[in-house]
């Protein structure tokens, strides 16, 4: 457990640059990662020290250890400037996690500062994740249009046929619920859900994506400065009008990355759990309870798979090793569920599963926007299922393709053979407008649906085919 060392007696133990280090991001880890966590478990405890992409950090592998230090902001608090060595100028300057670190929004920041956005996002979420609130209904409405006109995309080749899932509905149905929540006038999201993909899928493009994706949502924010509407940007300002445009677009930025990421690996994850034949998912998706089957997915499978670094504030015992006051401390909630004290607990056959995994993180940190990212990855996988008769996937489940990131566990692709169900789709209600607001247009309906790029992108996959 965490316990504070007395002072100076950590320095009698070995400081973590001085000890020999596994490198963390190998190809066992890309292909599982679970081989590495056990590896280390074995070698260390439920503690490690490794090297990750040339730093070193300490991984958090046990239950009970990451939850005592997820559970505890105050001894392990987040926050850069409590980084020892970046104080300390000794972090290598092309370090590739140094960029998706430094935005320092939200989930990375610690202290004063954190507190007031913290309140900010809680009550900028709040209207979307009210299910009787009119923003709540809208989206719902805009999320299921938005699935059904990608299925009827892919389909329309005819009444059987393959797609990639991943392409062509798990990642581009997040984006398009993001650029509902940003509120984004007229055309201007377009390119700015192109490059969020381009950022993600880190190729030689993602650099300059990355700069024209901030310049947009800065663009985004400044107009939202002046025409507020009801939308994540207005609700956000409303609450912290002391926001510059700057500090703003990153906080859009993070909520672009984590809603088209985070939720398109759920919906992804949840399709490949129930069409295995995983009969517990099978059987509780058919009896209509999707958000119990996506449960057992985040458990199994959490998107987030190691968390953003915390510090501890002063010198603590964890695990087997004492961490220095200042180190950097990751989570890896992937390793914690795999420990026996929580997998041997976990009961595969149950009905109802736990609910006491760390998916969703725990204590004051944990997600706030967990019923908006559940309800929306729900209403795609239930719009898939009643659309599809037959889904299968079209490579063996050991085969699928995982992108290797120290943060991420999500499929590069997912492909499969349908079968478009006989009934045919139940007519999609109308998305209801909001009472009129300025800057809040929704240019698609008021403009006869003009074609984004990122949709005339996804129609020609279709025609590639
Ligand atoms: C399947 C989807 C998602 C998963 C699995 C997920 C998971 C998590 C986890 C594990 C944390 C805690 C990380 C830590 O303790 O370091 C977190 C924090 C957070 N998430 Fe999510 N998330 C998801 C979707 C979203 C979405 C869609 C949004 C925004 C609309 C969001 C907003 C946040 C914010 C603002 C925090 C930081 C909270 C804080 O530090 O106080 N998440 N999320």
């Amino acid at each position: 457990m965490g316990v504070p060392v007395n002072s100076g007696s950590a320095a009698g133990h070995e400081s973590l640059e001085s000890m020999s280090l596994e490198p963390l991001m190998t190809r066992d880890y890309e292909r599982d990662p679970a081989i590495v966590y056990e590896r280390l478990r074995q070698a260390h405890g439920p503690v490690a020290p490794v090297d990750l992409l040339g730093v070193p950090v300490w991984l958090v592998l046990g239950y009970e250890e990451a939850y005592e230090v997820l559970r505890d902001d105050h001894a392990w608090p987040k926050g850069l400037e409590n980084w020892r060595a970046r104080r300390e100028g000794r972090l290598p300057e092309d370090w590739p996690l140094a960029p998706s670190l430094d935005v320092n929004h939200v989930l990375i920041q610690g202290g004063e500062g954190y507190r007031e956005l913290k309140v900010a996002w809680d009550t900028a979420l709040r209207p979307f994740q009210d299910p009787r609130h009119p923003v709540a209904k809208r989206l719902k409405a805009q999320i299921t249009r938005d699935a059904d006109e990608l299925i009827s995309l892919f389909t329309q080749g005819g009444r059987t046929g393959w797609a990639d899932l991943s392409a062509q509905f798990s990642r581009p149905l997040p984006l398009m619920v993001a650029s509902h929540l940003l509120g984004f006038p007229g055309s201007q999201h377009d390119d700015a859900l192109m490059d969020m993909w381009r950022v993600l899928d880190a190729g030689p493009d993602a650099g300059p994506a990355l700069e024209r994706l901030l310049a947009t949502l800065s663009e985004l924010g400044a107009w939202k400065m002046k025409e507020p509407g009801d939308d994540f940007p207005s609700y956000l300002l409303a609450s912290h009008p002391g926001l510059s445009v700057e500090e703003l677009s990153r906080e859009l930025m993070m909520l672009l990355g984590m809603t088209s990421d985070h939720v398109g690996i759920l919906i992804s994850n949840t399709v490949v759990e129930v069409i295995t034949g995983n009969l517990p998912a099978s059987a509780s998706l058919s009896a209509g309870l999707i958000r119990e089957t996506m449960n057992r997915v985040v458990m199994q499978k959490p998107p987030l798979i190691n968390f953003v670094p915390r510090f501890p504030s002063k010198d603590m015992k964890l695990g087997n090793h004492t961490i220095a006051a200042g180190d950097p401390v990751w989570v890896s909630v992937g390793a914690a569920h795999a420990d026996p004290t929580f997998a041997g607990k976990v009961c595969p056959e149950s009905t109802i599963s736990t609910r006491a995994h760390l998916s969703w993180g725990a204590g004051p940190r944990q997600c706030p926007a967990r019923e908006l990212a559940g309800g929306a990855a729900a209403i795609g996988v239930s719009r898939l299922f009643e659309r599809l008769s037959g889904l299968e996937l079209s490579l063996p489940v050991d085969q699928l393709p995982w992108r290797s990131s120290p943060f991420m566990r999500g499929l590069r692709s997912l492909p499969v053979r349908y079968t478009v169900s006989g009934t045919p789709a139940l007519p999609v209600p109308p998305v209801p407008p909001l009472p009129a607001a300025a800057g809040s247009a929704p240019a698609d309906e008021a403009a006869g649906r003009p074609r984004s790029s990122l949709w005339r992108y996804l129609a020609g996959l279709v025609r590639g085919r």
